[in-house]
């Protein structure tokens, strides 16, 4: 198995695995996010990487380093992390993982985040494997309900 940067050839294949994963096929998002993080991303501390096993994509990652925000000094995060269903328990996202790790260590980050579901054990199980344990900070969200002033001033 061999990890690397994702190519322009590689993109179905992601595609496929994260509409396996999701149940949703995304493909404009998938080419959005190659943009921004596979082409282009040289020196913008962006990863995007996959992991290949047969010769075919068997799984990918991206992560990127965030300065200053949240109020916290340089720090890595990985925002996506899927493992084709047929290829998994095989040590391949230990191996993506590992790889941000090492790109994330010569920038001289020293810290990794990521956010997850409450209720995907799956993904918890891994990470905590991986020695990521719960952050001291903490989610916030609310719903935007829509704006009765705007919609008053439409009648
Ligand atoms: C989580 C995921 C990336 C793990 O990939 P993987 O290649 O199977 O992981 P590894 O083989 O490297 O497993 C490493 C460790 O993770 C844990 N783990 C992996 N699969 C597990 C499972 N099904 N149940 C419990 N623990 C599991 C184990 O501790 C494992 O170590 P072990 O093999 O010594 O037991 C993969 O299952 C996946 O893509 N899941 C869907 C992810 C998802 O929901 N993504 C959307 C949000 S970003």
């Amino acid at each position: 198995m061999t990890v690397r940067a994702v190519r322009r050839a590689d993109l179905d294949e992601v595609i496929a695995i994260d509409a396996a994963v999701t149940g949703i096929e995304k493909r404009n998002y998938w080419q959005r996010v190659y943009r921004r993080y596979g082409i282009g991303s040289k020196g913008e501390q962006r990863w995007f990487l996959v992991a290949l096993a047969g010769g075919k994509v068997a799984g990918f990652l991206i992560g990127e380093v965030r300065d200053w925000e949240f109020g916290s000094p340089p720090c890595g995060w990985v925002f996506a992390i899927d493992v084709d269903p047929h290829a998994r328990q095989a040590g391949i996202g230990t191996r993506l993982l590992s790889a941000l790790s090492t790109s994330l260590r010569r920038t001289g980050v020293r810290q990794l985040r990521t956010l997850l579901a409450r209720d995907n054990t799956l993904i918890l199980s891994f990470f905590r494997s991986q020695g990521m344990m719960a952050a001291p900070m903490i989610p916030l969200e609310m719903d935007l309900l829509p704006d009765s002033s705007a919609t008053e001033g439409a009648q």
